[in-house]
């Protein structure tokens, strides 16, 4: 059926054929065929890539951890930030919601945002001390970020800051130990 499907109209070999018809060989029917196998080829290196590259970032991230190359990134100016003030930031990527706390006059403390139950949004209630995450009343210390009430079981990642020239950056993250 192949063959003969692949026999040109006016019954010549392939050779005897004008350019146009030896460089398009494929027939309409199989011309679907063709476009299913390539589509499918497609998916299956594309879902390939795809894992490849979640694995090349967890490797990456992993060895940028481990050897505390996380880079340091400037927040805000410390004149800017009131005492008991807070200020949303992105660390270490764009994709990391923190929270920057200035508890006292000289003291500053940064967590990443994720609830460690479930990854909601912690807020700051510094008059109580605390981070609470109102998906399910749990609640963190705002100095330690250990967890305090409601179901998380584990602290809330701490971002190292250092304050340089009168700004305060973040220098790494530590992650939360119980
Ligand atoms: S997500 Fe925060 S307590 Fe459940």
């Amino acid at each position: 059926m192949r063959e003969q499907m692949t026999i040109p109209p006016d019954g010549k070999p392939m050779s005897d054929q004008p350019r146009w018809r030896r460089d398009f060989p494929i027939d309409w029917p199989e011309d679907q065929y063709v476009a299913r196998r390539d589509f499918t080829k497609f998916l299956v290196l594309t879902s390939l890539a795809f894992v490849a590259g979640q694995f090349w970032i967890a490797w990456q991230n992993f060895l940028r951890r481990r050897q505390g190359r996380l880079p340091v990134s400037a927040i805000m100016p410390v004149i800017d930030l009131p005492v008991g003030g807070a200020r949303a930031f992105s660390y270490p990527g764009q994709h990391d919601p923190c929270l920057l706390v200035r508890t006292a006059e000289d003291r500053f403390v940064a967590f990443d945002q994720r609830c460690t139950h479930l990854a909601c949004a912690v807020v700051p209630e510094v008059d109580k001390g605390r981070f609470f995450c109102p998906c399910h009343n749990g609640s963190f210390d705002l100095e330690t970020g250990r967890p305090l009430q409601g179901p998380p079981r584990r602290p809330l990642p701490r971002v190292t800051l250092e304050i340089r020239n009168g700004v305060i950056y973040a220098t790494g993250v530590e992650p939360g130990t119980v």
